[in-house]
């Protein structure tokens, strides 16, 4: 009796792959239907209800979602996505579009804006007293200072422009900068000077403790009131200090997928999202994605945290 039923056990399981085998020749490879079921021809050959079985849940679609955004603001942090960009002219730049991402109306010291230059652009001066960063992430722009020096900067090269000096940057074709600008911190004899640089170029710092490779962008003396670091995560590597710190920052992720905790909250985030972070907000970040994370960073240093505190 046990001896029949393995061997009928076996002839049932083999009449059941025979099947599967000749039914997968009707029906198309692994359950993909045959052609005749798809819907229309050349280019739409979707199946019908081909949405039930791809939903728009890869990032590249969320952004598709009505209403749907990724952006979140909230006291002591932000997260602003592409989808949620507004555009504009910028103050006193020709044939430029610019999308502000940090600024002092979230708590921040400093602006951070995407500025898209158009063919035959050319950018304004910040502000009396404010400094600024340029970091290019699509296209070429030239700079020009007072000294009629030009310089052309490409995709991941950037300047530092002190305060108060005459300077432009113009484009002949396009390019889409990230624009970093703060009032400058005044130290008593100490002045910072121009920097023009390319990330490349830029030594491999020691970070003891943790596993990211860290370029700083400007030098670490006590001119410059601030810095930007450029932060590199294989997938898998995380942060190991979950870090609290005086420090505000300014951050687009340049390149990969992971996860940044914000306060309470954890974040699945990619290349084109950029965050704020206000001094003390709990803050952590994982790589994740299958490619390198990349991130620029600004982050206030080389001043008392009394300095802009009036008694
Ligand atoms: C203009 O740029 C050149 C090249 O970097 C530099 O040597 C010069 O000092 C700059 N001029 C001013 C006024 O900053």
């Amino acid at each position: 009796m046990r001896r029949f039923s393995f061997l009928s056990l076996f002839f049932l399981l083999r009449l059941l792959l025979l099947w599967i085998i000749s039914a997968s020749g009707e029906e198309g490879f692994c359950g993909f239907p045959p052609s005749s079921l798809l819907e229309g021809s050349g280019t739409s050959t979707k199946p019908l209800y081909w949405k039930v079985t791809n939903p728009t849940l890869s990032p590249s679609h969320l952004q598709d979602l009505p209403g749907f955004t990724r952006s979140v603001y909230r006291r002591d942090h932000a997260v602003i996505t592409p989808e949620s960009h507004v555009f504009g002219p910028l103050p006193d730049w020709d044939n430029t579009l610019g999308a502000y991402l940090v600024s002092p109306a979230m708590g921040s010291h400093f602006t951070m804006y995407l500025a898209r230059m158009q063919e035959g652009s050319r950018s304004a001066v910040p502000a009396q007293d404010v400094e600024r960063f340029v970091f290019v992430v699509q296209g070429s722009t030239t700079f020009l200072n007072a000294s009629g020096t030009s310089h052309k900067l490409h995709v991941d090269s950037y300047a530092y422009v002190p305060a108060n000096s005459e300077h432009s940057f113009k484009c002949d074709e396009t390019a889409t900068l990230v624009v970093i600008e703060r009032r400058y911190a005044v130290l008593k004899n100490h002045y910072p000077e121009q920097i023009l640089g390319s990330t490349d170029k830029q030594p491999l710092l020691e970070t003891p403790g943790e596993v990211f490779q860290l370029r700083k962008l400007l030098p670490t003396s006590a001119s410059y009131d601030f810095n930007i670091h450029i932060m590199d995560f294989q997938p898998g590597e995380y942060l190991n200090v979950k870090e609290v710190h005086y420090n505000q920052h300014g951050l687009l992720l340049l390149q990969g997928q992971g996860i940044y905790r914000l306060g309470d909250s954890w974040y699945p985030v990619q290349a084109g999202d950029a965050i704020w972070m206000a001094p003390f907000v709990p803050q952590w970040y994982a790589a994740l994605g299958k490619t390198r994370s990349r991130y620029l960073l600004y982050k206030d240093v080389n001043r008392d945290p009394l300095w802009h505190v009036k008694f």
